[in-house]
């Protein structure tokens, strides 16, 4: 790790520079915070598992036509992905009320709402990352009108395939947050791709039948288990590392 130049380093991945330009190396720390870095804390193994998580929903998206930063797995805990711009947003999608929104506006966790519901909140630490309107984010140029209208429609296709693949292995999708860039290529013409991470620190999962929680609510909550929990998600996609870097199962059907 020392050998490379580091880039960034956030609460849950270090970014460091890639092996061609236009590349960096994304790699995932077991650490573990909640409510804008108050609560702190690790979850053996959390890393690997979003690692192997995340590259199988990217590869997954990728196949459907969504554009992704994924380039390749380099190992147990890295990724090679492809160097954007951040747009400085975080793109939250709610099937089911829970976390905030219930807070918010008072909405019992649990609640189906009567469709998919998008929100935006500014990424920015200092402000405990607020909420903000399509306004806010074209009137000051965080994204133009095209971009945003291109991350609303990729957050909801994101949804769409998302809520069948986990509806697939037993697992109701709740939420999740997602994140984007812009990528330029040789002719400087630019798109949007999906950036960050997948995994069951920025979804909430529930277990289908029992309503159990599979994601880092089970951290931020004091209930225990996130580990175990994230082993069980990996396992139901056939992903569990165990198995080995070849031998990708592909998800298990469950009624
Ligand atoms: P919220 O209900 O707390 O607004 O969270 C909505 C979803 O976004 C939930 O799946 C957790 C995820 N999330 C993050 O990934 N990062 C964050 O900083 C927050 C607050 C939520």
């Amino acid at each position: 790790m020392s050998r490379r130049r580091q880039i960034y380093e956030g609460k849950a991945k270090v970014l460091f520079e890639g092996p061609e330009p236009g590349t960096l190396v994304q790699y995932f720390k077991d650490d573990a915070t909640a409510f804008n870095n108050k609560k702190k804390g690790t979850i053996t193994g959390k890393g690997v598992l979003n690692n192997r998580i995340s590259e199988f929903i990217m590869l997954r998206l990728g196949e459907i036509g969504v554009p992704t930063h994924f380039v390749r797995r380099l190992n147990m805990r890295e990724q090679l992905v492809r160097e954007v711009e951040i747009v400085p947003i975080e793109v939250v999608v709610r099937n089911v009320a829970a976390g905030s929104i219930s807070q918010r506006l008072g909405i019992a966790e649990g609640t189906p709402l009567p469709r998919s519901i998008v929100e935006y909140f500014y990424k920015n630490d200092d402000l405990g990352d607020p909420m903000v309107s399509e306004e806010h984010i074209t009137a000051f140029g965080w994204a133009t009108p095209p971009e945003l209208d291109e991350i609303m429609s990729l957050s909801l296709r994101i949804n769409d395939f998302l809520c069948g693949l986990f509806l697939g292995i037993g697992i109701k999708l709740i939420d999740f947050k997602l994140e984007f860039g812009r990528l330029y290529d040789e002719h400087d013409q630019m798109r949007i791709v999906l950036a960050d991470e997948i995994s069951p620190d920025n979804c909430r999962l529930w277990d289908a039948q029992t309503l159990e929680k599979m994601d880092k609510d089970r951290f931020r909550r004091g209930l225990g288990g996130e580990a175990e929990a994230y082993q069980e998600v990996a396992r139901r996609l056939g992903i569990l590392p165990e198995s080995g870097p070849n031998d990708i199962k592909g998800p298990e059907a469950m009624q």
